[in-house]
């Protein structure tokens, strides 16, 4: 007997093949960019996608030998050693040639770097790590940094082949040093046939790096903003997802799910998830395991939200709470009469703040709560 299929929704990691959908467009778009040395910028909020666009993306182009990449997640990095080792190690791993990653050649590598990296072997494994010890004068580790900036298009150079350089979480930039956007931004300036792709959330700190004159990395790339999973698109994946295994969901029941979540990647497979797990083997899901999953998620995300709630000051509570009752009206004069909110310059302060957090996001008719659950907890929070 075969055993039964495991649940098919999964959130949290990267949505790789069967458990990505869409982005049909945008996969296009940035796969031509990637090939012809565009540099982009991939915009979009918390758990929208951005991460698993862009490796979907590049394991392809991957795959069929057009490009190497090198990647780094800046959030894993928060001192420039740090970044110098996470470069260094996606340069030897995905952009080597198989004769520089002999163990007697990995050293040759990085012969020409200010700071020469402690090379260590794991024999269990055979991975390769470097390190780059704290304590050194800052001028030589932005020397090391430029050059390890520099690599992966001389190396692709090198191969005949074209590079890619992808910086996750690229808003942390400033959090690591200040002066790195001007250092990154001048070497990379001089490489136009690598394509540098940069993804990021905090929405504020990204479109500030970008737009603003005055930053050095002002329109220096083609801005991409990625949306929610159209619910049109969402649906009859839900549907397959349910198929394969042996339980099943009809439209209306899709219908419900995608009313809360609104096609946002992140919550429909979360709640898909916990949906799966309440309609038993053999069964289609009814109303009631809708119900009952959505009572599991705002459970499970309870410690979540509860920090979020505790750091948010009172104005930005109140104006949590308004919004979850009544989203996408903007804080008008009624509006903040109707749901007993201070002052305006108070609640343009909270809304200011909330949005800078991406905690609330702004509509064509106002704003509502990100996150499709936080306004179901928030309103049920009893203060
Ligand atoms: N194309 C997709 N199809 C289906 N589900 C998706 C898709 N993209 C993302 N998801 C869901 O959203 C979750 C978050 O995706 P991902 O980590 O790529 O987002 P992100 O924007 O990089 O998030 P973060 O801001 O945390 O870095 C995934 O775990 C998956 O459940
Ligand atoms: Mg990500």
């Amino acid at each position: 007997m075969s055993r039964p299929a495991p649940n098919p929704f999964r959130y949290g990691d990267l949505a790789f093949d069967e458990a990505f959908t869409d982005r049909e467009a945008e996969t296009r778009e940035l796969r031509a960019d990637v090939r012809n040395g565009q540099n982009v910028v991939l915009f979009a909020p918390r758990r929208y996608g951005k991460s698993s666009l862009v490796w979907r993306v590049m394991r392809e182009l991957v795959a069929t030998g057009d490009v190497l990449v090198a990647q780094v997640d800046l959030l894993a990095t928060p001192s420039k050693e740090k970044l110098a080792e996470k470069l260094a190690s996606s340069i030897y791993e995905d952009m080597a040639p198989p004769v520089l990653r002999a163990r007697d050649k990995v050293g040759s590598l990085f012969s020409g770097l200010r700071i020469t990296p402690r090379i260590l072997f794991d024999p269990n494994t055979g991975g390769v790590t470097f390190s780059f010890e704290a304590g050194h004068a800052r001028e030589d580790v932005d020397a090391t940094l430029e050059r390890l900036f520099e690599l992966p298009a001389q190396i692709a150079a090198e191969r005949r082949q074209r590079a890619a350089l992808v910086f996750d979480e690229f808003q942390e930039v400033v959090e690591i040093d200040p002066h790195l956007p001007a250092l990154m931004r001048s070497v990379f300036q001089r490489q136009s046939e690598v394509a540098h792709i940069y993804l990021g959330s905090k929405r504020a700190m990204m479109h500030r790096l970008f737009n603003d004159e005055n930053e050095p990395f002002w329109r220096s790339a083609k801005q991409m903003e990625l949306g929610v999973i159209h619910p049109d698109l969402f649906a009859p994946f839900i549907v397959r997802c349910f198929d394969r295994t042996d339980r099943r969901i009809d439209a209306t029941l899709v219908e419900r799910v995608l009313a809360v979540t609104r096609g946002h990647p992140y919550a429909t497979q979360e709640l898909c998830y916990f949906l799966w797990e309440e309609v038993p083997e053999g069964f289609s899901a009814t109303d009631a395991d809708v119900g009952d999953a959505l009572a599991a998620v705002l459970r499970s995300e309870n410690a979540h939200f509860s920090r979020i709630w505790d750091k948010a000051a009172r104005g930005q509570r109140l104006v949590l709470q308004a919004l979850a009752a009544e989203p996408d009206r903007p804080i008008s004069e009624e509006y903040r009469r109707r749901h007993s909110l201070p002052s305006d310059a108070t609640v343009r302060k909270a809304i200011r703040a909330l949005s800078d957090d991406e905690l609330v996001v702004r509509t064509a008719d106002g704003y509502r709560i990100a996150e499709p659950f936080f306004a179901e907890w928030a309103l049920r929070y009893e203060s």
